[in-house]
């Protein structure tokens, strides 16, 4: 019997290391904000699902300090909008540099304002987003707004809804959120993602029960309890369908 040199053996190892340690540099998705309160995302990003995505190496999330990036000793990130008005607007100079520091770190990012103003937020568009080969860099607008100038570098101006939030952060939380559970690995049962609310951009999740059956004279529906597949299965693709 002849014996493998142990050199290698060691050799196929650290090539097999080598091309893990490739695949996970590859594939793991960056996710980079651009906020002048990191803070408001730590309990987010350090909890349940994003927080196991990145110990699975799959997504990595991070934040990046506006006020880093300010002017002057007293690191001006805001000032008065030229024409006059209320507030303050975000000045270009921080934001720019701001976000060609997330741009060396993520060359192929696409980057993503937070904005009223912006497309409407959608599943189809979290399924999309999940399912492309490189990060995203958000832009977190606060006070009354931002210089016009920074959308040279936006790819994309994204709204949650036709309300005005006091800053982007709780949009971009929404959109990271959305994104990062349709990656593949993130949920534990992979069919969740696809069988709940708006996969298919038209029918709603359906109701469901567990223990106890009767709580408050409140009872499960009969038909769940009936054991008949195919009853539960159109009673729940009825129920999808209520407005
Ligand atoms: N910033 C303030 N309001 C917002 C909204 N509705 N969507 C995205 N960003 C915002």
């Amino acid at each position: 019997m002849t014996k493998k040199p142990p050199f290698l053996g060691g050799l196929f190892s650290s090539c097999f290391f080598v091309a893990l340690l490739h695949e996970i540099i590859l594939v793991m998705k960056k996710f980079q904000v651009i906020t002048l309160f990191p803070e408001m995302f730590t309990g987010v990003f350090e909890s349940s699902m994003m927080w196991k995505a990145q110990k699975d190496s799959i997504v990595e999330l991070s934040t990046i300090n506006l006020r880093d990036f300010g002017l002057g000793p007293r690191k001006q990130v805001d000032d008065t909008p030229y024409g006059g008005g209320d507030g303050m607007l975000l000045m270009i100079e921080p934001l720019w540099n701001a976000v060609l520091n997330a741009k060396e770190n993520d060359p192929t990012a696409k980057i993503l304002l937070m904005t009223p103003r912006g497309a409407r937020w959608k599943q189809a568009l979290a399924q999309e987003y999940s399912e492309t080969d490189h990060g995203y860099i958000f832009i977190c607008g606060r006070y009354e707004g931002y210089d016009e100038r920074i959308l040279e570098l936006v790819d994309q101006e994204v709204s949650v809804g036709d309300y005005v939030l006091t800053g982007g952060e709780l949009p971009a939380m929404t959109i990271v959120d959305s994104i990062v559970r349709l990656i593949p690995g993130v949920l534990g049962g992979e069919s969740s993602a696809e069988i709940e609310s708006f996969s298919d951009g038209e029918t709603l999740e359906f109701p469901q029960y567990t223990r106890p059956l009767e709580f408050n004279n409140l009872v499960v529906p009969e038909v769940l309890l009936s054991g008949h597949h195919a009853n539960i299965k159109s009673w729940r693709e009825q129920q999808s369908r209520r407005t």
